[in-house]
């Protein structure tokens, strides 16, 4: 938990002070059906969502979230049509190039979080280049998960863990769950305080499963690309009020 954000109450006209969560993360959920409604194809509620995605981000970083982490492909998202995924794919080249500079004037470090690797030739070049080029600022860090499963991240681990053991380089009685947690892709980050999942659907989808031990969860009936500032600073001020006990009494 860190500062403490103010916002003027629509209701009252009074100044509340909000508590804010270190680390946010997001289910960029809705964007089909919200491109379903208007008669468009998918790919449109895509380009809107991507659209919000550059806005929500803007807006942490500006009220002083110290981490972000958006879900904007699963491992899972292949098996979409080869049409949705193209289009996906594109989308996430133009945001990149267009992240890469949008982000440097608000000092947004960028990382990714899930295997790359099976991405094309020029879109892992461009992970690379944003990774590289905004390590060095200071401000919020921004996680892109792209091609990340939580189950697919615990496997990595595991195998990592488990081939230290095998060298003799670690014993089975050195494994404890900070070292899970450093062997995850959010290796030295703060587990998220807060997942909001706009879209009305009551699930993790394979999301930060080991992260969110304690995560409190904000689902809003709402479509990602409707997801306002003002929709955020409401979750915010929600997040505020919750008695986290973290097991205790
Ligand atoms: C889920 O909605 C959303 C996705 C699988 C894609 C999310 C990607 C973006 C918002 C683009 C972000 C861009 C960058 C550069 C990070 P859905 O398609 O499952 O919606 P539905 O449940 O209504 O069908």
């Amino acid at each position: 938990m860190s500062l403490l954000f103010t916002r003027r109450s629509k209701k009252t006209g009074k100044d509340e002070g909000i508590v804010l969560p270190e680390h946010i993360g997001i289910i960029m959920d809705g964007n089909g059906r919200w491109a379903k409604k208007r008669g468009l194809p998918r790919s449109a509620g895509h380009t809107a969502g991507a659209q919000n995605f550059r806005t929500i981000t803007r807006y942490c970083s500006d009220i002083g979230i110290r981490y972000l982490t958006v879900y904007a492909f699963s491992t899972e998202n292949w098996k979409r049509p080869q049409e949705e995924v193209s289009a996906l794919m594109k989308l996430f080249k133009q945001y990149l190039e267009e992240a890469l500079s949008d982000f440097k004037d608000d000092s947004i470090v960028v990382r990714f979080i899930g295997d790359t690797s099976a991405f094309s030739p020029d879109l892992q070049e461009l992970i690379e280049r944003t990774q590289r080029e905004s390590a060095d600022r200071t401000g919020m860090v921004l996680n892109i998960a792209m091609n990340y499963g939580s189950r697919d991240e615990l496997v990595m681990a595991v195998k990592s863990i488990a081939s230290k053991v095998h060298n003799g380089e670690l014993s089975v009685d050195d494994i404890d769950a900070d070292m899970i947690s450093s062997n995850l892709y959010t290796a030295g980050q703060p587990d998220p305080d807060l997942i909001i999942r706009p879209s009305g659907e009551y699930r993790i989808s394979n999301f930060m499963l080991w992260q969110a031990a304690y995560t409190e969860f904000i689902i809003l009936d709402k479509l990602w690309p409707d997801f306002t500032t003002d929709d955020l600073d409401s979750a915010l001020l929600e997040f505020s009020k919750r008695n986290r006990r973290f097991g205790g009494v």
